[in-house]
């Protein structure tokens, strides 16, 4: 038992419609702000939240060990819904590439891009890739991380992509956190079936979303909707397979270019990542929908584009926005959600309150676990990360920095 008190803020994150809805337009700005705040935790479960004076009355509180807090900001542990971990190298060649002028799809059409880091990935045994994947979870820790979603997607066959997920399941029993696995075989095009993509997609329907659901290797089921990589009438066969085999569903879309999302909802994505070229008119129809629209800075940041997902208009318009790192070696090589705060505040105009709810909350709700994550209620898991700082602004305004944080 824990008894967490003093802390200069606690943010709670409750919300005051008291619902389990995603936050949407002016509720991204409610923290639930605790000055001299305390949490009292028992069995990795939250027993009562509130000021120190008040939690201090509770009957268990007398027994449980006491952390002092102050000087301390203290959060749910942020939920990064977007990590793609399972890879064995980083590719310091598209990189140096890229800086020197190649475009992403330049980069990755010249044998480049993802396709380059399957041979590691297939080469490699599952304890190896699942060591790559706890190194990466620790680092998430250490920036105030407790919940990832980890896809596959850089094995590119049926073996190689059960692998990476049985990796992510080998990592995830090591790890104190929670791990959610979410199967992206339809990454990009396997390199042997470029001749004959249909039989990829039959691999990925037909065998690997079956086996997946039948191991429960994975909840999710995710495609990477995007010239180059997945047509839209590839992406619904895969996502109608997916539904079929009672996996969840979510897709990278409108990344690159512009697509229209109405084929996509039919599946009920439970959010759709990325969203840089979304449409007016869908951001209309998101607005009365549950769907996440997760937004994904560091990307951008990487890749060096001058525009960023229109975070402000999807706020705004009253879509319910999540942030997340993309953590993949390609166009997001970084575990830490405090840079994308600093990310989206600087670049996409959100505020700090909006960014530590899309990081928390909103990224619950994008892989359907606030029951239990996201906010410090009773009731709810411990999750609890505690910052360095006096601030919740802090979280958003330092970028680069170590915290001292558990
Ligand atoms: O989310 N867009 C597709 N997937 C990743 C990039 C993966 C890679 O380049 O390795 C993304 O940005
Ligand atoms: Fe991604």
């Amino acid at each position: 038992m824990l008894f967490l008190t003093h802390a200069s803020q606690l943010l709670t994150l409750r919300c005051e419609s008291g619902d389990s809805a995603p936050r949407r337009g002016t509720q991204m700005r409610e923290l639930g702000i605790v000055e001299d705040g305390a949490v009292l935790v028992a069995d990795g479960k939250i027993i009562a939240v509130g000021t120190t004076d008040e939690v201090a009355k509770h009957e268990l509180a007398r027994k449980a060990d006491d952390v002092d807090c102050s000087y301390n900001v203290v959060l749910p542990g942020f939920v990064d819904s977007h990590t793609h971990p399972v890879f064995t190298a980083p590719r310091l060649i598209d990189f140096e590439e890229r800086v020197a002028g190649a475009s992403y799809e330049e980069i990755a059409e010249a044998g480049g891009g993802i396709r380059a880091s399957l041979r590691g990935v297939r080469d490699a045994s599952t304890g190896t890739l699942a060591t790559h994947v706890r190194q990466a979870l620790d680092e998430m820790a250490a920036q105030g991380t407790t919940t990832v979603e980890a896809k596959s997607g850089y094995g590119l066959s049926f073996a190689a992509e059960m692998k990476s997920l049985e990796a992510i399941r080998e990592a995830a029993h090591q790890w104190p956190g929670t791990v959610v696995p979410t199967l992206l075989g339809a990454h990009v095009i396997a390199p042997e079936h470029r001749d004959n993509p249909k039989e990829y997609v039959r691999i990925i329907c037909d065998d690997m979303i079956p086996t997946a659901a039948k191991l429960k290797l994975a909840a999710f089921v995710d495609v990477f909707c995007e010239r180059g990589a997945f047509t839209m009438e590839q992406s619904q066969r895969i996502l109608r397979s997916a539904v079929e085999h009672n996996l969840g569903v979510r897709a990278h879309v409108c990344q690159l270019t512009p697509a229209k999302l109405a084929p996509l909802m039919e599946f009920h994505p439970a959010s759709l990542d990325h969203m840089d070229f979304v449409s007016d008119e869908d951001v209309a129809v998101l607005a009365k929908l549950d769907t996440v629209a997760t937004l994904l800075p560091a990307a951008n940041y990487f890749l060096g584009l001058d525009a960023f997902a229109p975070a402000r208009k999807l706020i705004d318009a009253g879509v319910p926005v999540a942030l997340a790192t993309d953590y993949n070696p390609g166009t997001a090589p970084t575990p830490s959600m405090p840079f994308v705060l600093s990310a989206a505040c600087t670049h996409m105009k959100m505020s700090p309150a909006e960014a530590i709810v899309a990081a928390a909350y909103n990224g619950a709700c994008a892989l359907r676990l606030q029951g239990r994550k996201g906010s410090l209620e009773p009731g709810k898991d411990a999750d609890i990360a505690i910052f360095d700082a006096t601030d919740y602004r802090e979280l958003a305004y330092w970028f680069g920095r170590r915290y001292s944080q558990e």
